[in-house]
Order: structure tokens, then C-alpha cells, then sequence
């Protein structure tokens, strides 16, 4: 696992943008996993600025969104399909057809899972996966106990996770209960994943990431195990990962 260490909010998203864009610029075919929530709000908002200084084309791209949540239509504005729209997607010029995102809305939501993965694995597979981290280290909606194994599949949200995510709503109470998220399985197919991690609430979670065990009851540890994985992480999200190097002196 790579580690590059930047200041803030701010320089990650920068740091992360070119790391996209110089990927998007010299391919000419890319599937991105995108994530959605705080954490990659100011990478897009940077794609964005980059797309209209200098046009960069997205025609080539095509995208799979980690998750969504059931029972939410994709315009209704707390589904995560809104969010791809208004923070990203209709600010570029992606073909709306290679953007991909489960439907919370499926009436065969488990048909809905088994076809997204097929849907992943006609597309070539994930090129560049793009993770945000929970504090309790989910990545996709894949909570603590979450099968290494598991590929899209439905799950119940942990009630952290809902309170996390409330912030979106009117109150945790709207915080649907459930969601489609991409599998551990299904994420660590992606030949190159880029985590993203900033602030104060992700302290504790990049600091078990760091330590290194490898547990189902911490699912982003997975991540120590796959070949090709950068960290983002700025000061504040470093902080005890610091104290654990003073430590080990
Ligand atoms: C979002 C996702 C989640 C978030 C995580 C962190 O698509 O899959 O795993 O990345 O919940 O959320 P933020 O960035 O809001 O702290």
C-alpha cells in the first residue's frame, strides 16, 4: 500500500484529481469506480474546474458507482445517482449511457446485483477504483463482518453509518435501511484502487488500515492485500498513524 501525505482536504482532492486525470488522459478506454458522500466531493468539484479550463474528454470513460440506497429513485435528490449527476456527471462531458449505477428501485434486487457484476465484467473490470472509508472501515457500504467474498450484494446499514450519513437527511429516521453495494470481492477485482481519507473522524480508521491485520470485522483492511492500492490521507486523518511512528522509534 502506497502513502502519500498531503495537507488538507483541499490538496487531496488536488493530489487525487491529477491522479485520475493523468490516467484519463492517457488511455483510451477507462472504467473509474466512483464513490460518493463528503470525501470525493472536492476531487470532482476539481475534474470539474480541470474540464472546463483545459476540456478534458470523458468520452472514452465509462463509471460504476460503489453503491446505493434501496428504495430511493435516482432523481430523487438523497439517491446517489442525483449526487453523481449534480456533483459530477452532468459538469462533464461522460456519455450518460457509461455511467452506472445500481437502482435502489429494482424490483428484483437481487437480479439487480447479479447483473451489475456481470455488467462490470463485460465492461474489461475496474481500472481505477476510487474509495472514501467509514469510520467503522467500510468501504462501499460492505459493513464490519462483511464476507471477503461477497460480490453486489444487499445490505443492512449499520446504524453509525445511518447516523453518519443523516447529515444528508431531514434525520436518521430517512436514512433508508438498506442499500446495494459492490462486494469486498467485487472491489478488489479492480486493478488499481485509490482510498481517500480526510479528517478527524477517520483518525481511528486509517490508523487500524496502517496497522496491518488483515479482518472481516474491519473491512478495509482487505485492502492491505491487493497489489495495487494508493492512500490519500491528509494531516488530520494521519494524526495517530504520526504517534504510531514516534512509538515504534
Ligand atoms: C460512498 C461509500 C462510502 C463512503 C464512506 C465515507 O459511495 O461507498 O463507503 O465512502 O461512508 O463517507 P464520507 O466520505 O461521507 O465520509
Amino acid at each position: 500500500m502506497k502513502l502519500i501525505e498531503v495537507k488538507d482536504y483541499h490538496e487531496m482532492s488536488q493530489v487525487a484529481a491529477d491522479y485520475l486525470l493523468s490516467n484519463i488522459k492517457k488511455s483510451d478506454k477507462l472504467t473509474l469506480g466512483l464513490a460518493t458522500g463528503g470525501t470525493p466531493q472536492g476531487l470532482y468539484e476539481a475534474l470539474i474546474q480541470d474540464h472546463k479550463e483545459n476540456n478534458t474528454s470523458y468520452q472514452h470513460v465509462s463509471s460504476f458507482n460503489l453503491d446505493e440506497y434501496i428504495g430511493l429513485s435516482g432523481d430523487q435528490p438523497n439517491s446517489y445517482c442525483h449526487y453523481m449527476k449534480e456533483n459530477l456527471f452532468n459538469h462533464i462531458n461522460i456519455r450518460s449511457e457509461n455511467t452506472h449505477i445500481p437502482s435502489g428501485k429494482a424490483v428484483d434486487l437481487v437480479g439487480e446485483c447479479k447483473a451489475y457484476d456481470h455488467m462490470i465484467e463485460s465492461c474489461g473490470g475496474i481500472d481505477l477504483q476510487v474509495l472514501g472509508i467509514g469510520s467503522n472501515g467500510h468501504i462501499g457500504f460492505n459493513e464490519p463482518g462483511t464476507s471477503f467474498d461477497s460480490e453486489t450484494h444487499i445490505v443492512e446499514l449499520a446504524q453509525s453509518t445511518r447516523e453518519a450519513n443523516a447529515r444528508y437527511f431531514d434525520s436518521t429516521d430517512e436514512v433508508p435501511t438498506h442499500a446495494i453495494t459492490m462486494g469486498i470481492a467485487t472491489i478488489l477485482k479492480s486493478k488499481e484502487i485509490l482510498l481517500l481519507i480526510s479528517g478527524q473522524a477517520k483518525q481511528e480508521a486509517l490508523k487500524k488500515l496502517m496497522e496491518g491485520e488483515v479482518s472481516e470485522d474491519f473491512p478495509a483492511s482487505i485492502l492491505n492485500r491487493h497489489p495495487n492500492v494508493t492512500v490519500i490521507a491528509d494531516e488530520e486523518a494521519l494524526t495517530l498513524v504520526e504517534d504510531l511512528k514516534q512509538l515504534n522509534k
